[in-house]
Parts: C-alpha cells; structure tokens; sequence
C-alpha cells in the first residue's frame, strides 16, 4: 500500500477541514435556501440541526477516521470486515462521485465570473441582461466545460502534492485570505442604506409556512454545509494525529461553518435590499441577481472581484476534500500513485460533469422526474445519499463499535466524561437517526 500522508499541524487541519465544509453550501446555496424558505425560520432550523446532528455525526466520522488511519471504504473494512458496513463506504466514494459531478461545473462558473470582474467586463449591465447573460453562458457548449476542466486540473495538481505539501499547504493559505476576504465585504454590506432591510429579512420572525419540507431542507443543507455523509471527513481525520481534540475540532467547524453561512448572506441581502434586487432567486441569486448590484456600488469592480475570488476559494477548497475521498481510496485499494489515480479520476470527473454542464444547454430537455441532469444530481446527493449515509455512519458508531474505541478517541476519562459519553451515544443512536430519517421518509409520503 502508498504510505499515507498526515496533517502537520492542528492549524492545518482547522484549516484543511474548514476549508472542506466552507463552500458553494454556505456562500451560493444557504442563501437562497434561506431567502426560499422564508428567512428567520429556517435559521433558527438550521441551527438545531448544525448542533444537534451536524456535530455527533462529524464526530462519528471523526472517530471512524482517525481511529483507522484508512480511506473511507477501507475504514469500514478494517472494523466491520466482510459486512455489508463496508457499503457505507463504497456508498461514499459513490456520493462523491456525484457531488464531484455538478461541484466541478458551478466552480467553474466561479472561475468565468471572476474572470470578468478582473477584467472588468463583468459590470456595466442590468438585472435583466445578467440573467440572460447566465442563461446564455450556462447554456454554451464549450466555455463552462472548458472552464470544470481547469478545475479539475487545479484540483488534481493540489491533491498530487500530498496531504501535506498539498491539501494542508494550500488550504493555510487560501482560507485566512477567504475570511478576510468575507468580513471586508460584509462590512460593506452593511454600511449600506437598505441594511436594515436585508437584516430584517434575515433574522426577524415572518408569518412563513414553516412545514416539515423546511426541516428537511434545514437538515439536507446541514449536511452538505458540514460535509458530513460520504466520508470525507473519514478520510480527512484518518491523517489526524493523535493530538487532535475531536470534540473540539468538530465544534470549531460548525461554529465557522455557521458564521461564514451567515456573514454571506449578509454580504448579499443587505446588497440586494439597497439596490431593489429580488431576494428569491433559487440557484441564480449569486450569478444573476449580484452582478447588477456590483454595478450600482461605487468601486463595484473590486468588490466583485473580491465576491467571486471568494466563491472560487470556498468552492476549490471544498471540491478538494471530495475528490480525496476518490483519489485516496483509489490509490489505497489498487495500489496507484496519487499521480495516476488523480489522472484517471480527474479525465472520469471531466466526462461526467461535461455531461452535466450540457444539461443547461443541448441536453437540458434530458429529465427525470421532472428534472434536468443537474438538479437530479444535486438532489440525489443532498436529499438522499448524504442524509443516508450521515445516518448509516452514526448508527455504525453508535450501535456496532466498540464503545471503548469511541472513549478512546474522544478521550473520555472522568465519571463526568463517561456520563457525557452516554449522551453523545443516545444522540447517536436515536436522535440522529429518528430525526432525519422521519424527515427524509417524510418527502415520500407527501
Ligand atoms: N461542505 C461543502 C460546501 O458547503 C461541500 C462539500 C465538501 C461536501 N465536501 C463534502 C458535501 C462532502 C458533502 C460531503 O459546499
């Protein structure tokens, strides 16, 4: 087998691992999730759901991983042998696939905008030109995959580097920038005349029909935010040492997860309020909606260079950590070097996500159950793959392993920490699973 790489330090795997969950999730889909599902009710959902299932399940990976030292499938094998646990983690490398598919393309639809805020041709328009410009741009043939290609390039480069040199390196770069980046931005939003507005909307409680729909969209996007459910974060921790604190990593995570989800809408409501934009805008809002209102602000150029810089940060940086979960179990399982396997990997990712991207264009009349290739594969994956695999993982661990290996990892010692302990197991084993799996099943009887 390769020799497997590890983390250096406790700040690159903050970083690394952050870096992961921080993506399109929190700065392009939590946004209009929250502005569909009118505003302050969902947050207040996605709270409780970031705490009280996003946090056990990471840890739950966190265990797995770090306990193995092994990609996602072999983790499984080497503590279930010869079970269908092992499913779990092909089930993973599966999700990854698919999330890999339709990430690669509106990463690179990241990389066409902030090309065009450098070169400044990106202002200057109106609403309804931006929108036609998105349409006309996702539509194309050639630009957007030519665009998932350099992404998936960029991607592959990285991961060839190692854990280390790669992954840790880059990621302790490119996330302190992606901060800064965020609070300068939001700073500006909210100096803005229609602030209040955008606030309103955000935080104070409407009249909304809040349904168990909401709960599930609440729950669906706590999962991919914390890119909890197909072993990424099993394969990120299996290169933990051992000084790692678990809990504490994990919580970290939510928190920044958390805050980086909010402080993005409030770089875009307070924005969109001022310049009389839509907030309801689904997919589109960053794309369509944001342009026209960078053309209204005074030196729109440089803060839309620095609005899509961050997008292309989150999004490169979180698509990393997919396409690891591939390339290391690829590597591990059939011996290859990273070179190879990020080759063969990257050239599949590349035929695939062309197919994807065409669907907003040639093949956009290709459905299935009433969506298009792109919106089954996002949906696949967020309301199905993940919430299964987030469930399957945490009741692996809280029902088969070992409880002295989960005391172990969390470093569980006092009376006080086992009592802890219990409670962390029951959260593993019921409310986990009866929360989401109630929700999920619920999406099919409606
Ligand atoms: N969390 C990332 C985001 O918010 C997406 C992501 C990265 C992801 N790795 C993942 C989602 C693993 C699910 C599983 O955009």
């Amino acid at each position: 087998m390769a020799s497997r790489g590890s983390f250096a330090s406790k700040f690159g795997v903050l970083m690394a691992t952050v870096g992961s969950a921080v993506g399109l999730g929190n700065i392009w889909r939590f946004p209009y999730q929250m502005a569909d599902n009118g505003g302050d009710a969902f947050l207040l959902m996605y709270v409780i759901c970031v705490f009280f299932m996003g946090v056990p399940a990471m840890m739950a990976e966190f265990i797995i991983g770090r306990h193995t030292h092994r990609n996602a499938v072999g983790a499984f094998e080497s503590l279930a042998p010869k079970t269908s646990w092992t499913g779990v983690g092909y089930l993973g490398v599966f999700t990854g696939f698919i999330i890999d598919c339709y990430y690669c393309v509106v990463t690179g639809w990241t990389l066409y905008y902030l090309y065009k805020s450098v070169t400044g041709s990106l202002l200057g328009g109106t609403m309804d030109s931006y929108a036609q410009m998105f349409s006309a741009f996702a539509a194309d043939t050639w630009l957007p995959i030519i665009l998932l290609i350099v992404v998936v390039i960029i991607t592959c480069g990285i991961l060839v580097m190692g854990v280390q040199k790669g992954i840790e390196n880059v990621s302790k770069v490119l996330l302190p920038m992606l901060f800064v980046t965020l609070i300068i931005l939001a700073v500006n939003s909210c100096l803005m005349p229609g602030a209040l507005d955008g606030l309103k909307f955000m935080f104070v409680p409407s009249k909304s029909n809040v349904t168990l729909f909401t709960f599930l969209d609440a729950a669906g996007q706590a999962f991919f935010s914390l890119s909890i459910g197909m072993g990424a974060l099993i394969t990120y921790s299996s290169y933990f040492d051992d000084n790692i604190n678990i809990t504490k990593t994990a919580t970290q995570i939510a928190v920044i997860d958390l805050l980086v989800a909010v402080v993005s809408s409030l770089i875009i409501f307070p924005a969109v309020f001022t310049f009389g934009a839509e907030p309801e805008q689904g997919p589109g809002l960053v794309f369509k909606v944001l342009p026209s209102v960078f053309t209204q602000m005074k030196i729109g150029w440089l803060w839309s260079v620095m609005f899509y810089l961050l997008l292309f940060i989150a999004a490169l940086t979180s698509f990393l950590s997919i396409t690891e979960v591939v390339v290391a179990y690829a590597s591990e399982t059939f011996n290859l070097k990273r070179l190879t396997s990020s080759i063969i990997i990257g050239a599949i990712f590349v035929v695939i996500g062309s197919v994807t991207s065409l669907s907003f264009g040639p093949l956009k009349d290709v459905t299935l159950f009433d969506m298009t290739i792109f919106e089954l594969m996002d949906y696949l994956a967020s309301n199905i793959l993940l919430p299964v695999g987030g469930v399957l993982i945490s009741v692996f661990v809280g029902w088969r392993l070992d409880r002295k290996v989960v005391a172990s990892q969390l470093k569980v010692e006092s009376p006080k920490q086992y009592k802890l302990l219990s409670v962390y197991i029951f959260f593993l084993r019921y409310i986990v699973p009866v929360t989401v799996g109630g929700v999920f099943a619920s999406q099919f009887f409606s």
